[in-house]
């Protein structure tokens, strides 16, 4: 008698999560095509995406499933060559949604671009005389890309900073900041062309030099925000209660609140996936990464990004705010048919919500990399997908990856040489069976 019960996801095969996709995301002929052939880009698209182009480089891309969002449930595209973070990403997210998923907030997305001023006769009187020209500034902006403004977007506001002695080499230095609204894209040409179009004219205002004219990576006025509650129940595990899971989970952002030796690991599990959705979507990762680990180091001091604490009922409250200058239109993204094909499959339009699927998966990933580390330990689900990579590296296929990556697991010999070594019995076995 056949067992009733549906199979996951994760249990078929990789042709039958497609047509599972197809049909649950109703996506088009072309989009059908590209994921059944596992083509993604073309060699003649990446040709025109870079330089240099000899061919196109795979990814593992997956989902990351049971994410619910403020009420809406998301399959969160990952694109990922780590064993165990499409698995755990989607563990933590079934966990979290038996208490309702998710919250996330987005705050306005405000771009930074600077504008180096050295050699003002008086910087003072040169920062006046900048903000005095602040509406025609603004205007000069808009008028280098008026499609952004025709989006609704553009140059908002300028900033005057003046760095201190001591702070360059080269004594006091100018830097305007030109604050741009850039919709949803992550806008880095916007900025550029408007910084640029800016130049002149701020030399001319302030009676400097104008060196550097770029779009500041640092974008801590484009925040994404998530939270999440777990009830102490749903914790539980064979071998530990509820209550100790979260104690452990408590020592352990203790931890790495007060080491950066820890904080960075700590983060590190985050970025697994933050970057993962970034690089599916198509987006600017280094960018993302460069923002993150300096905001994470805002205080003076390299410092965990999720914050994880117990509310008066005993529940587990996680908390996670990143910069997050992540997009859903532009030049890469609709270069990219599989960044495009993963936007479309998350659902999400703007890119405040995708940074708040971002920010969601990065806390998901926390919670479940803190929650194996107090309890079991991460290498026990880690080996089991860990040994399948290393089943296909010594050459074994089909239905021959799980039977070696199982016998591996058991053999705590989780190495390319034994998996060769048990390929070669079981190809024996197979012969004399026949
Ligand atoms: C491994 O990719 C990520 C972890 O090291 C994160 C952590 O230690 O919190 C498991």
């Amino acid at each position: 008698m056949s067992s009733a019960r549906p199979p996951k996801f994760y249990e078929l095969t990789p042709a039958e999560r497609i047509e599972a996709l197809i049909t649950m995301r109703d996506l088009s002929a072309s989009e059908s095509e590209l994921l059944r052939s596992a083509s993604g880009l073309s060699l003649a698209g990446a040709d025109k995406m870079v330089e240099n182009v000899v061919g196109v480089y795979g990814l593992p891309f997956g989902l990351g499933l049971n994410f619910l969002i403020n009420g809406r449930d998301y399959v969160v595209p990952m694109a990922i060559e780590e064993p165990s973070v499409v698995a755990s990403a989607s563990f933590a997210a079934k966990t979290i949604r038996i208490n309702g998923g998710f919250t996330a907030h987005s705050t306005e997305r405000m771009m930074i671009g600077q504008i180096q001023v050295v050699g003002c006769p008086d910087v003072e009187a040169a920062a006046e005389r900048l903000m005095a020209a602040r509406h025609e500034l603004l205007l000069q902006a808009n008028a280098f890309n008026p499609s952004m403004v025709e989006r609704g977007g553009g140059a908002r506001e300028l900033e005057v900073r003046i760095l201190k002695e001591g702070a360059s080499a080269y004594g006091r230095m100018l830097v305007l900041h030109l604050l741009v609204d850039t919709k949803d894209a992550m806008g880095a040409n916007t900025i550029n062309t408007m910084v640029e179009g800016l130049a002149p004219e701020v030399e001319r205002l302030t009676e400097g030099k104008v060196y550097l004219r770029i779009l500041s990576n640092y974008t801590d006025r484009c925040l994404a925000s998530a939270q999440c509650v777990i009830p102490a129940e749903v914790l539980a595990t064979p071998r530990f209660t509820g209550p100790e899971v979260i104690e452990g989970i408590l020592q352990a952002y203790a931890f790495a609140a007060a080491d950066p030796y820890r904080a960075v690991t700590h983060n590190k599990g985050v970025m697994n996936g933050i970057d993962a959705v970034i690089i599916a979507t198509g987006n600017d990762w280094r960018a993302v990464e460069a923002a993150v680990h300096a905001y994470a180091a805002r205080e003076g001091e390299y410092r965990p990004l999720t914050h994880w604490s117990k509310d008066e009922a005993g529940n587990l409250v996680g908390k996670i705010t990143v910069p997050m200058a992540a997009g859903t239109v532009g030049g890469s993204i609709q270069a990219n048919p599989m960044a495009r094909l993963a936007l479309r499959n998350l659902g999400g339009q703007s890119a405040g919500e995708l940074g708040e699927v971002v920010a969601a998966a990065g806390l998901a990933q926390n919670f479940a990399a803190l929650r194996a580390l107090v309890t079991d330990g991460i290498q026990k689900g880690h080996m089991a997908l860990h040994a399948r990579s290393v089943a296909l590296s010594a050459g074994a296929e089909g239905a021959e990856v799980d039977v070696i990556a199982r016998r591996l697991v058991r053999l705590k010999e989780i190495k390319v040489s034994k998996a060769k070594e048990l390929l070669l019995d079981l190809k024996k076995q197979l012969e004399t069976t026949l």
